[in-house]
């Protein structure tokens, strides 16, 4: 038997010559902070140290490591913090921080290289990108990477002990965080799903005992629905729970099952046809999944089309006939004009994951959710099992994106698996599901009408959006339009197009970032026909008074005031300046709850709600730290874990907005509560009276409830109360059947981009990003920053790079793995320079509300308006690649 030496210990190596080395030291060695992500050596988070240098464990088999000395994460730094990972902390380089074990063994090793050759002398941004270009973050952490490898390779955090502004910091850069993945329980086995190999078919037949006969399998069962039908290439069939992975995958390939197959209907176009099948046939629709936050409104179908909801047009048959009357008249001054944009994926780093364990009639599940709460709800009522029977964790959740927020098949069929083999059963699924099955935002069409009245003012606006939403309904593209801009009249038309391809999910502001694509892009055309700056048209059609204040924010950019007019540029490299403004809901919880306790002289806050890399530890800390006059890290957060009082989910940014207003009640009691039981008051002239009082204090709790805003102030309203009655039905839906309330005021942002672009090659480069936010008060500064960053570099990948492609034939995925699904890495981000107005949200108690959407949404539509400004050609369809730009430049359609 060989050995290796890792982390100074030696230790032997299996003889299995197909064993991989990332399998070894995550599986048998419990060395857990190497993560497995893309398997294919695209995304370095396996990165490991072998002999001192980098390598992707997932691509070596372990015996390469014989007779070598292997470093992970968990040896970087040793008793001590290594500089990187104090840069890490102290700058906030991560969110969900599951990529950046891998970056800090990847930038460890480079900062040690660096310091031998050139002393505290600062490398360069390149130097830093060409380094760690073989790692990405779906995050987009990559802004504050940049400046904690640059000052930890100065020298700046060479003895410093670390403040960091992210709670779990230290767990996410030493590897001790523990995600659901890594969880592994005694006599644990391995869950796998049979997927359908067919676009449609009725499944006749399902034989699952060649399966239970493999051995080392303890369970096998049906996860067909009732109705026997597939209706997407990777739709479950069945699962299997075995000793392990391999023998899971074997019994897998053991199950026999018929199946008659049924003609697919896959996309957009295909499934429009009059002749398409159809997807869904009444009764059962049932089955569709959902690709909004919120529930569905009723609509008609016609075949696999779902449609129209107009219900958010306003004097939509006038819209209708201006526009048609302009289109006869050839008016110069009507935009008319068909945008596409491509299917993103949500391309989480931690795969959907779920271990679920039985103690007697007690279900313990971990999982990788985005709703711990709401999750333990729906299994209580699926199962029918008490509350006190089910108890759901997610202790750290390596992203979500929208795409963990409902109960996932990955947690039903553990639980299955669990309860037939009577041992606890972890499902994880491979980066090939992840990229498959777990939702997208849905591509679509968008049809644009929009014409200025004479005297400039906005007469008529016109979206008509198909989206391509496989198996699930409720897009909303169009209806968004009816919240900003105001017009004379509006016509606003979604559609969903139903096809034979997995279902989408809500993702990052679902419909906003295709609405923006469209519509921005039509407004900065007409301030082209109008020969008006595009902001100051803004400012004239746009009332809403967050987006003025960032408009005379964006004006007053030297980057805005320097540009170039005329688009008349000659030379290989053209530069251009575009715009773009874009929206969210302010979503509140209502119910959500935060318990305060004194424990042992220090405060302890506990709710159940999960941090999918907002920073939601920091926010409840930050703020309970703020009121006392403590440090955050004096305050002890526990969440992630239905068992305490109930917490938001983490969809529509919603926490920040749900749990700061119940933290600050819960610290008004427990001061209360403190000065009540207190035996003498603080010491005369004490700077720190309540960190006295908490210290002497005798244990205590408090909760409160996330308690209802005050009166706006003047011109703020909800947003769904200007759209009309449509407006306040949904609002009323979305209380009654989503438990979310609709507040007062909209999150803006408007967003100034300067990209490069190489005209003999296509490639688009954002060299600069400037982000305007009003979010109110921002509960974390540094993670605000670092979240808005993060949206716009997603934003970045959702104009240039991203697109899921499918096979128009047979319906299977072709982007299934990070080789052909390109996100954007590091050497992708520009410089970012996030601004925050803080107004807006005074009738919130403490000001601030959710991030995580607003940023995103027009990020596409600014880049489109800056190539456009560089080429004098506007791109109509994202991504925006590089035959698109050539082709534009020639005058032809790309392939
Ligand atoms: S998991 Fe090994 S490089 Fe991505
Ligand atoms: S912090 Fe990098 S993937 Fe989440």
């Amino acid at each position: 038997m060989s050995t290796m030496t890792i982390n100074g210990q030696a230790k032997p190596l299996p003889d299995d010559a197909d064993a991989l080395l990332v399998d070894v030291i995550r599986d048998q060695l419990a060395l857990t902070g190497t993560k497995l992500v893309c398997g294919s050596g695209v995304c370095g988070a396996c990165t490991v140290l072998l002999d001192g240098a980098p390598v992707a464990s997932c691509l070596l088999p372990a015996r390469a490591a014989a007779g070598k000395a292997l470093t992970t994460v968990e040896g970087i730094g040793g008793t001590d913090l290594h500089p990187i990972q104090k840069g890490f902390m102290a700058h906030d380089a991560l969110q969900c921080g599951f990529c950046t074990p891998g970056f800090i063994v990847e930038a460890a090793a480079f900062h040690d290289r660096w310091r031998a050759a050139n002393g505290t002398a600062m490398p360069s941004r390149e130097a830093i990108a060409a380094t760690l270009s073989g790692h990405l973050c779906r995050c987009g952490a990559y802004e504050n990477i940049f400046r904690a490898v640059a000052e930890a390779c100065s020298g700046r955090f060479d003895s410093d002990n670390v403040t960091a502004p992210r709670m779990e910091a230290r767990d996410k850069v030493t590897g001790a965080a523990r995600f659901t993945v890594d969880i592994r329980h005694d006599g644990q086995l391995e869950g796998v799903i049979l997927r359908s190999p067919a676009a449609h078919a009725r499944i006749t037949r399902l034989d699952l005992a060649p399966a239970r006969a493999v051995p080392g399998v303890a369970a096998a069962i049906s996860l067909l629905a009732d109705d026997n039908m597939v209706r997407y290439v990777g739709a479950p069939i069945a699962a299997v729970a075995a000793k392990d992975r391999r023998t899971a995958l074997a019994a897998i390939a053991a199950i026999r099952f018929s199946s008659e197959t049924r003609p697919a209907a896959i996309g957009l176009d295909a499934a429009r046809r009059a002749d398409a099948t159809v997807v869904f046939e009444k009764g059962k629709r049932k089955y569709a999944g959902n690709v909004s936050e919120g529930g569905s409104s009723p609509a008609p179908w016609k075949g696999n089309v779902r449609g129209p909801s107009a219900a958010f047009s306003q004097k939509g048959k006038r819209a209708k006939a201006w526009l048609a009357e302009a289109h006869e008249k050839r008016d110069p001054l009507l935009v008319e004009e068909t945008f596409r944009v491509a299917t993103q994926s949500h391309a989480c780093f931690e795969p959907h994951a779920a271990v679920a364990r039985f103690d007697g009639d007690r279900l313990t599940v971990h999982v990788s959710t985005q709703a711990v709460h709401d999750t333990m709800e729906k299994l209580c009522k699926r199962y029918k099992l008490g509350h006190d029977k089910v108890r759901v964790i997610a202790d750290h959740v390596g992203g979500g994106f929208g795409s963990k927020g409902s109960l996932g098949i990955e947690t039903i069929a553990a639980i299955e698996l669990a309860r037939a083999a009577m041992a606890p059963v972890r499902i994880a699924f491979d980066r090939e599901e992840e990229l498959s099955v777990t939702g997208y935002r849905p591509g679509a069409e968008i049809k644009v009408g929009l014409l200025p009245s004479a005297q400039g003012g906005l007469k008529a606006l016109s979206l008509t959006a198909y989206a391509d939403t496989g198996a699930a309904i409720n897009s909303t593209i169009a209806a968004l339009a009816r919240l900003i801009y105001p017009a004379e009249a509006k016509e606003l038309v979604d559609f969903d197009v139903i096809s034979n391809l997995p279902p989408g999910a809500p993702f990052r502001g679902p419909g906003g970032p295709p609405m923006a694509f469209a519509l921005e892009q039509a407004v900065d055309e007409a301030a082209l026909r109008l020969k008006v700056d595009p902001i100051a048209l803004r400012k004239r059609w746009d009332p809403d008074p967050n987006r003025r204040r960032l408009y005379d924010w964006a004006e007053g950019l030297d980057v805005w005031r320097n540009r170039k007019l005329d688009t008349a540029q000659s030379g290989r490299y053209r530069r251009g300046i575009g715009v773009a403004a874009g929206y969210w809901f302010y979503f509140w919880q209502p119910g959500s709850s935060i318990e305060l306790a004194i424990k042992g002289g220090h405060i302890v806050a506990s709710t159940g709600v999960q941090d999918i890399g907002t920073g939601t530890r920091s926010v409840i800390a930050g703020t309970v730290a703020k009121m006392f006059g403590l440090d955050p890290q004096d305050v002890e957060v526990r969440i992630g874990d239905s068992s305490l009082p109930e917490g938001p989910g983490s969809g529509g940014s919603r926490v920040t907005a749900s749990i700061v207003p119940s933290t600050l009640s819960a610290i008004a009691k427990l001061k209360a509560a403190i000065e009540k039981s207190a035996a003498r008051p603080p010491l005369a002239g004490s700077n720190a009276p309540w960190r006295d009082l908490i210290a002497a204090s005798p244990d205590l709790v408090v909760s409160a409830e996330r308690p209802k805003d005050s009166r706006p102030g003047l011109g703020i309203s909800s947003p769904l109360k200007q759209a009309g009655l449509m407006g306040m039905i949904l609002s009323w839906m979305l209380r009654t059947f989503n438990n979310i309330m609709v507040g007062a005021g909209v999150p803006s942002t408007v967003q100034v981009m300067e990209v490069e672009v190489d005209t003999w090659l296509g490639h688009v480069r954002v060299l600069n990003a400037y982000t305007g936010l009003t979010i109110g008060k921002l509960a974390a500064p540094v993670l605000a920053r670092s979240q808005a960053a993060g949206s716009v570099i997603q934003g970045i990948g959702y104009a240039l790079y991203e697109a899921r492609e499918t096979d128009p034939s047979t319906g299977h995925v072709l982007s299934g793995s990070m080789e052909d699904y390109r996100i954007p890495g590091i050497a992708d981000m520009p410089r970012c320079e996030v601004h925050f107005d803080e107004a807006g949200f005074e009738h919130v108690p403490g000001g601030s509300v959710g991030i995580g959407e607003v940023a995103t949404i027009p990020t596409s539509a600014a880049i489109a308006n800056a190539v456009c400004n560089a080429i004098g050609v506007r791109l109509t369809e994202i991504p925006i690649r590089p035959d698109r730009i050539v082709a534009a430049l020639k005058g032809r359609a790309a392939a």
